[in-house]
């Protein structure tokens, strides 16, 4: 007979042994002690076998309470002290990277945005698909055919002055070039509506050209143009006119006009060069439009029977007109732009201004 278990005390004891435990290997040991094959506990059930069954079942039934109770607190605590361990571990790890970096990359980050030629070039974009005109790209690095021979300036003709041309050390010499206008995506746009059998076209076509120029206040060496080409039955001059001058004063407001003026383009016949109203003074004359209230935005004209001829379309059946300006041009004028070269010198001082 082992000396009577006082289980009141032993709970107390081993619950106040859990309370204070403070890791997880505490709370298993003390849990061993109490309740482990060696316990009091343990062997107070052992005995139970030599008492009378009214003490047998008394004295069971407590230690079976005992034994749930000190469970139960072992499982909280051990949970508990998890959570703080998982914590801590995660503390330890934690990489603060704001405290790596220098002081600059901390500070609050300002925001990149697009250049003003692009910007420029998405409003002249949504103007003309407004007016129904679909966007179209072509190839910068052209050759010879689509930006001069099939726009009827054949090689060695006097009007390939007109475009001081980059030509690359490709192939045949001189016949692979960077694009000096967006006048090519015209012919690959009128080539590829004759192979599909032939349809009307009514297009836009921005992107980058180069000259071999020198820069100045009015000229860069990379520039950008947007083309527009008609294609249609029965498209007149009237039409050219009247979208040009539809284009002007939705894309530079209601006072700014359009007037067109003879001029020459090997690739249209009639051609005109357009102007429109001087942005600065609002046409009542001044030193950047020399005093005319006019400044001179691009060409255009009527589509040479030439073209037609070089790409295979109907010039009896099918008429049309193209157009073509400066992109960066655009900018300039809408923003009062002193400089062109201000465009690409990358000085976020002015650049953010727009
Ligand atoms: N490609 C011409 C240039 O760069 C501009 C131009 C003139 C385009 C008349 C046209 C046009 O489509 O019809 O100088």
């Amino acid at each position: 007979m082992t000396a009577p278990l006082d289980v009141d005390a032993l709970v107390a004891e081993a619950s106040a042994a859990l309370a204070s435990a403070g890791t997880t290997d505490e709370v298993r040991q003390v849990t061993t002690a109490a309740l482990g094959k060696r316990s009091p506990l343990v062997a107070a059930h052992r005995s139970l076998g030599g008492l009378d069954p009214d003490e047998r079942r008394a004295l069971g039934r407590r230690l079976d309470d005992a034994r749930r109770t000190l469970e139960a607190i072992a499982d909280d605590r051990r949970r508990a002290l998890e959570a703080a361990e998982l914590e801590a571990a995660l503390l330890a790890e934690r990489l603060d990277l704001g405290e790596e970096l220098p002081d600059r990359a901390r500070s609050p980050l300002s925001r990149g945005a697009l250049h003003l030629v692009t910007t420029t070039r998405d409003a002249l974009e949504d103007t003309f698909v407004g007016m129904g005109f679909e966007v179209v790209e072509g190839p910068e690095v052209e050759t010879d055919w689509y930006n001069f021979g099939a726009l009827n300036i054949p090689p060695a003709h006097p009007a390939r002055g007109m475009w001081d041309t980059f030509y690359l050390a490709v192939g045949e010499p001189e016949t692979v070039l960077l694009r000096a206008h967006t006048s090519p995506v015209q012919v690959r746009l009128m080539e590829a509506a004759v192979a599909a059998g032939m349809s009307p076209i009514h297009a836009v076509m921005p992107g980058r050209c180069y000259r071999r120029d020198t820069p100045d206040a009015r000229h860069l060496p990379v520039f950008h143009q947007v083309e527009g080409l008609v294609v249609d039955e029965g498209i007149t001059f009237a039409d050219l006119a009247g979208t040009i001058e539809t284009f002007t004063t939705a894309y530079f407001g209601p006072e700014i006009h359009s007037r067109l003026r003879p001029a020459f383009f090997p690739f249209t016949e009639p051609s005109a060069e357009f102007e429109i109203t001087c942005t600065l003074c609002r046409g009542t004359g001044c030193r950047t439009c020399s005093g005319t209230g006019w400044i001179e935005l691009g060409g255009c004209g009527m589509v040479d029977p030439a073209v037609f001829d070089a790409v295979g379309i109907d010039g009896e059946r099918w008429t049309g007109f193209a157009f073509g300006f400066g992109i960066d041009r655009c900018a300039q004028m809408r923003h009062q732009i002193a400089d062109m070269r201000s465009l690409v010198e990358n000085d976020v001082r002015f650049l953010r201004q727009f």
